[in-house]
Order: C-alpha cells, then structure tokens, then sequence
C-alpha cells in the first residue's frame, strides 16, 4: 500500500493540535482518527499493549462473543482454563497463574508472593513497576534509559508512598547491582524490568538470578513490556533465565486490561489466604482478547514481522536525519530490541523535543521523543514511509526556523 499525501494533512501543518489537544474518536490497524477526520499514524499503541493493530478483527470476534456469553462467572469458567492451559504451554516453568487488570497490581502481588515464600520484607526494585504505592519509582525518570536527559515534570513528593522496606537500584554497573543484591538484608525479592538491567542483559540477568538465589531471595522478572512482544518466550526466553516469578501484561491483550502472575502453583495455591483476589480478577473479555492475541501472534509469527519493522523504522529514520545533518544530535535506536524504537536526542533543550513532538504529531505521526515507542503487526512499510517523511520535513522546517542547528548533511542519502 503506497501512502499518497493524505488529503487529512494539509500543506500547512501547523494549523493542526498537538497530541494534547487532540481528540481521537477512532482507531483502525496502525492508524488513529480524531474528531476532525484526520489521520495519525500511531506508534505509541497505548504505551505497549496494541500489538496487533486496533480493532484486530480476531480479537474484536473474541470480546463480542464473550460479551455475550457473560464477563464474570463465580469461578474461573472454560475460557479461562483454556488461556490458562495455553500459558502453561508457553511457559511451562511457572505453571501457577493469578489474573490482575494491570501491571502495577501484578507486580504488588508478586511482591507480596515472595514476601510470604521468605518470610521476609526487602524487596530491590529495577525500573519502573506501576504507579501503586510500593512499586512507584521514586527517581526523577520513570525508564532508566537515558536518564542524562531529564524531565521538566518533576513528581509530587507524597508522604510515605516508598514504603521503607522497598530499595530502589538504577546504576550502570552489574557489580554494583551485585554487590547491592547481597548486601540487602531481609531480602525476599529481586523485581527486575529486564530492560533495566547494565549490559550485556542476558549476563546481567544470570548472574541476578545466581545472586539472589544465593542471598535466599526470588527474582521476579517484571514483563509487563517486554512479554509478548519481543516473542513467544518474552525476555526470559531471550536472556536465558528462569524467573521464580514472572509478571506478563501490557501486550498480552491487545489493548484490553490484563496482566497475569507466573509462578510456582504452591504458591499461587496460598493466594486467597495472601488476600490477592479482586471483582475481576477472573474477567473474561480481556482473557478472550488474550486468547485470540496470543493464537494471532503464534500462527502469523508476529514476532518477526515486529523486529523486522522497527529495524526499518529505525534505520530509515536515521537515514533521513544524517542526510539533513542532525544524526549525531537526534537518532533512532532499539530499546534494546527492534521491536521498541527509542527516538534518542542529545543536547537537545527539552522544548526543542516537545515542538518536534508537537509538529510530527501535525504531520499525522505518533512518535515519542526520549520514549520507547512500539511496532504493531498492522504497520506496514507505507506506515514506516510516512513517519520518515513527516520526520523529514519536521527537522527540515525546524532547521528553516533556526530551532535545529545542522552539521551539513548529504540531502541525497
Ligand atoms: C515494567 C513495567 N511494570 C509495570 C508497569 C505498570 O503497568 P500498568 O500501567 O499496567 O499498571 C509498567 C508500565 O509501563 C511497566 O513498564
């Protein structure tokens, strides 16, 4: 499918809102429409979870007909013993399972798992883990990820929401984090955000498991991002590791709320006298909208189709930028993997970014500046066009305005 200039973006961009001013009324594969009729091209697919596209026609059959057929059962019902069997098959070292709507209560009740195998409190955090009191990070920068560049919106101090027996790591150095892992006491739980870890990840991941096994803790891996998008294993499978406790979600519905614990099925066995259950724990549209996200992913090989676009997102992005000049100040890199594309800028005032930000969105594309954005199955190389198009033109209007300062590029490249 060629992208021919949409009639939806006119020539004179700037007589468009900005993404915080936008009203979206509909969405459609990669694509979003506001309430002006126009058209975005959407790469930040609901920070994660849209990773077949929106309104996946497989998963909308799925919903409608367990709409119909009742959301909530007194007990857990066929459809979900059925995703349950399905998970086990893709996860078979952590058999026991509980349902959550959200990642941030997913990572609370791993936490409060592992406090209860241990019979300890300390739990050391990596990363950003939800925004509940114990899992909220309380640094500056949510994502670890170029933590040089910072935020203007600083959060709120609130009184006592780090609970003391939480510790928080986000250095650069595996020794470091080593050394901080056996020198916590009381420790019941590692909670790790696999991208968070110093690199090489995959050595960084072991040799965090070996630790807090021998300091007698759990390592939970923390997937909520990572899980069914980088492939049918998540980041366990890619780094090598056995997580005693393994958090899915964001991804693994397509869009609708679910997030799922893994772990040993003892331990899920203790979960009603632990207090962990909710109204909806067992809700069955997003258990349908999992079912039919997870049958897509298996049976078209999403997971190549996604590395595959973000490698072309990336490297044409760059190509665009060095040819105006700007490669060393802007580039698109992986968040470690494709799959994530991280559009970096260096010494880049932050409301240089935001007006970048400001004008793609106004060329109709939905790409985070110092964010970790997200490749869907439904994005095609059209879509990859378009965005490198309207990054083009952004930076070359930029530079026209005295905004971006260019090195001199190969206007051919
Ligand atoms: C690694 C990780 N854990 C937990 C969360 C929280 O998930 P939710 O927003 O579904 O509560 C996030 C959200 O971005 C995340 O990236």
């Amino acid at each position: 499918m060629a992208v021919t200039r949409d009639p939806a973006h006119p020539a004179t961009p700037r007589s468009l809102p900005s993404l915080e001013e936008t009203v979206f009324t509909r969405g459609s594969g990669a694509d979003l429409w506001d309430a002006q009729g126009r058209r975005y091209t959407d790469f930040v697919c609901g920070y994660g979870p849209v990773v077949l596209g929106h309104g996946h026609p497989a998963v909308v059959e799925e919903v409608h007909r367990q709409l119909q057929a009742g959301t909530l059962y007194p007990s857990a019902g066929r459809p979900l013993r059925d995703f349950l069997d399905v998970l086990s098959g893709l996860f078979p070292e952590q058999p026991g399972a509980l349902l959550f709507k959200t990642g941030s209560e997913a990572v609370g009740a791993a936490m409060r798992l592992a406090r209860h195998r241990t019979g300890r409190d300390m739990v050391l955090r990596l990363g950003f883990h939800g925004w509940h009191d114990q899992v909220i990070s309380p640094h500056v920068n949510w994502h670890r990820f170029d933590h040089a560049e910072r935020r203007s919106v600083q959060p709120l101090a609130v009184p006592g929401i780090y609970g003391a027996a939480v510790r928080v790591w986000h250095g650069d150095e595996v020794e470091d984090l080593l050394e901080t892992v056996r020198s916590t006491r009381d420790l019941a739980a590692v909670v790790v955000d696999p991208v968070e870890l110093p690199l090489p990840l995959a050595d960084s991941a072991k040799r965090v498991l070996e630790a807090a096994h021998e300091a007698g803790a759990l390592l939970v891996l923390d997937e909520t991002k990572t899980c069914l998008r980088l492939g049918p294993g998540g980041a366990q499978e890619r780094l090598g590791v056995t997580a005693d406790v393994l958090v899915l979600g964001k991804a693994i519905a397509n869009g609708l709320p679910l997030a799922v614990v893994l772990t040993d099925p003892a331990l899920t066995a203790q979960s009603r006298r632990l207090r962990i259950r909710g109204t909806f724990s067992n809700e069955l549209a997003s258990v349908a909208a999992a079912s039919a996200t997870l049958r897509v992913l298996r049976e078209e090989k999403v997971h190549e189709r996604l590395a595959r676009t973000g490698t072309a997102l990336i490297d044409a992005v760059n190509a665009a930028l060095r040819g105006e000049g700007l490669g060393d100040r802007i580039c698109a890199v992986p968040y470690h993997w494709p799959c994530m594309p991280y559009l970096r800028f260096r010494n880049i005032a932050e409301t240089e970014r935001m007006d970048f930000y400001a004008r793609l969105v106004r060329r109709g594309v939905l790409l985070l500046p110092n964010h970790m954005n997200f490749v869907s199955a439904a994005h095609t190389d059209a879509h990859v066009e378009h965005a490198v198009r309207a990054v083009r033109a952004t930076v070359q209007d930029m530079l026209g305005d005295g905004l971006l300062e260019s090195r001199g590029g190969t206007r051919n490249e």
